[in-house]
C-alpha cells in the first residue's frame, strides 16, 4: 500500500467502512464448529441437522446453475471412464481441452487469440502476472515489473494474487503484499468520495491519482493493472460509469497491460456474458473459473490477446520451455464439465434470464432502502451488495468491533438464508437459474435478519 491510498476520503466518519474485518476469526471459528452442509437441489442446501437454506451466494460465488445438474454429472462421468487425465506439456493435449479453448475464444468478449488453463482463480491471475512480466522481458523492458490493483480488490491467495488482492488479511503477518505490488483507491463512490464531489468528480481524481502514481514510481517501471470489472469480495462495487473509461485512457498512454479479473462477473452474472462487456472494458487478458465449470469441478482460464501471445511466443522459442504448466491445467474431466456447463447456459439464454431476474433483485432490496441500517444498495445483474450503516444521512459506519454485518449474516442463517457479510456489507450472489419467487423468499428472509439486526444495534 502507497503512502497515497492510506486516505481513502475526507469524512472522518466514514473511515472505519475502509476495514474490511474477516467474517470470523480462527479461535471463535473452531469454538463455534461450521455448519455441515449434506446435499443440495436448485438454489437450495440442506445441512446434516435437515435444516435447509437458500444458498444465496452460489457457494462462493460460483455455483452458477445451483445443484442438481444432472447433465454436468454425467459429462464428468463419461469423461472419467474414456480418459480421466492427460496433461498439456510436450506436445500432449486432449479433445475436450482444444473443444473448450475453442468454445471460449468464440464468446470472448473482445477478440483474444488463446487460452491459458488452470485449476483456480488464484492461480489464473497468478499465471497472468507472470505472463505479463514474461512478456515485458520479451519486449526488452525488464524494468516493467509494478503491478497495480484496488485497496480492497480480491484476486486470490497465492503469493502473487495475494499481493494483487488489496485485503488487509490477505497481507498483514504473510509479510505480503510483495514489492512492487500497488493499490490504489477503489471506485466505490459511496465510500470513497469527498464533500460535493460527484460522480464524474470522483472518477477523474482517481484517474487523476493513477496517472499520479504511475508518474511518481516512473511509467516504464508498471506492468499492468488488474482489475474485476464489478468488485466482489471488496463488498460488491460497481464503479461508476464513466470510470473504466478514464482509467482506460490513462492506461494507454503509458502503455500499461489491462487484466481483467472475471472470476466472480463471468458468464451472465452481470446480465452480459463477460463483465468486460457490462463495464466496457478491453483487456489484453481475461481471467474466469467459478461460473466456467459452475463449480462443479475445478478449472480455470485465462485469455491472451494476441499482442501478449506474440511476445510469449517469441520468447519462448528462444527460453525452449514456456514454464508455466501445472499437472492438473485443463483436465479433461473438468474440461468436459465446463463445455458442457457453458452448453447448458446458452440453452437456458442464461444471460436473458439474468436481465429479467435483476429487477427482481435489486429493486426487492431497493424497497428495503427506507430501513434504519440500510445504507447503500448496489449491484449489476444478479450480483448486489447492501452496506449497513450507523447512520444513514452522514454514512457513518459501525464500529467493526460490534460486527453488525457479521450478526445479520448469522440471523440470515438462522431464518434458512446463507449470505454473506463483507464487512458490514452484506453481500448477495444467488444460482443464475433463481426465479422471482426464490429472490422474493430470499429477500423476505433478509428483512427478518435486518429487523434482527436492528434491535441488536438498538440495544448496543
Ligand atoms: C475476483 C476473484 N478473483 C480471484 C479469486 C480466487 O479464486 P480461487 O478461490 O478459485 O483461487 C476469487 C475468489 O473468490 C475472486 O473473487
Amino acid at each position: 500500500m502507497t503512502e497515497q491510498t492510506k486516505q481513502p476520503n475526507s469524512f472522518e466518519a466514514r473511515d472505519s467502512a475502509s476495514v474490511v474485518h474477516p467474517l470470523t476469526n480462527l479461535k471463535e471459528h473452531l469454538k463455534k464448529g461450521p455448519v455441515i452442509i449434506n446435499d443440495g437441489k436448485g438454489i437450495w442446501v440442506t445441512d446434516i441437522h435437515g435444516k435447509k437454506y437458500i444458498e444465496g451466494m452460489s457457494g462462493l460465488w460460483c455455483l452458477s446453475l445451483g445443484y442438481g445438474q444432472e447433465r454436468l454429472v454425467e459429462a464428468a462421468t463419461k469423461q472419467l471412464q474414456k480418459l480421466p487425465y492427460y496433461h498439456l506439456t510436450n506436445h500432449k493435449s486432449h479433445q475436450p481441452v482444444i473443444e473448450l479453448a475453442e468454445k471460449l475464444l468464440k464468446i470472448a468478449p473482445v477478440p483474444m487469440s488463446r487460452i491459458w488453463f488452470s485449476n483456480s482463480g488464484s492461480e489464473g491471475n497468478d499465471s497472468a502476472a507472470r505472463i505479463v512480466w514474461y512478456y515485458w522481458n520479451s519486449k526488452k523492458q525488464p524494468k516493467r515489473r509494478k503491478m497495480i490493483s484496488h485497496l480492497r480488490a480480491y484476486h486470490g491467495n497465492t503469493i502473487a494474487s495475494a499481493s494483487l488482492s488489496g485485503m488487509h488479511y490477505n497481507h498483514a503477518s504473510f509479510g505480503l503484499p510483495l514489492d512492487g505490488f500497488l493499490h490504489v483507491t477503489p471506485p466505490h463512490h459511496y465510500r470513497y468520495s469527498q464533500e460535493h464531489e460527484d460522480e464524474d468528480m470522483f472518477t477523474s481524481r482517481l484517474a487523476d491519482e493513477l496517472e499520479a502514481m504511475i508518474l511518481k514510481e516512473g511509467p516504464d517501471t508498471i506492468a499492468a493493472f488488474f482489475t474485476e470489472p464489478i468488485m466482489g469480495s471488496g463488498g460488491v462495487i460497481v464503479p461508476p460509469d464513466t470510470y473504466y473509461e478514464k482509467i482506460q485512457v490513462v492506461l494507454k498512454k503509458y502503455d500499461i497491460l489491462l487484466v481483467a479479473d472475471e472470476v466472480i462477473t463471468a458468464f451472465g452474472r452481470t446480465g452480459n456474458m463477460f463483465g468486460t462487456t457490462t463495464m466496457k472494458l478491453v483487456p489484453d487478458m481475461i481471467v474466469c473459473a467459478k461460473g466456467l465449470s459452475s463449480a462443479y469441478l475445478p478449472i480455470s482460464a485465462l485469455m491472451i490477446n494476441e499482442r501478449v501471445f506474440k511476445e510469449m511466443s517469441e520468447k519462448s522459442d528462444e527460453i525452449g520451455v514456456f514454464g508455466l504448466t501445472f499437472t492438473y491445467s485443463g483436465h479433461p474431466v473438468s474440461a468436459k464439465v465446463a463445455i458442457e456447463t457453458l452448453k447448458i447456459y446458452e440453452e437456458k439464454n442464461i444471460v436473458e434470464h439474468v436481465r429479467q431476474m435483476e429487477p427482481f433483485l435489486l429493486n426487492g432490496l431497493r424497497e428495503l432502502s427506507y430501513h434504519p441500517l440500510v445504507g447503500e444498495i448496489r449491484g449489476k445483474g444478479l450480483l448486489a451488495g447492501v452496506e449497513l450503516v450507523a447512520n444513514k444521512k452522514t454514512r457513518k459506519a459501525f464500529n467493526p468491533k460490534i460486527g453488525v454485518g457479521k450478526f445479520c449474516a448469522e440471523r440470515a442463517e438462522h431464518h434458512g438464508l446463507i449470505i454473506r457479510a463483507i464487512g458490514d456489507t452484506i453481500s448477495f450472489c444467488p444460482p443464475l437459474i433463481i426465479k422471482e419467487n426464490e429472490i422474493a423468499l430470499m429477500i423476505s428472509l433478509f428483512k427478518k435478519a435486518l429487523d434482527d439486526t436492528l434491535s441488536m444495534t438498538s440495544e448496543t
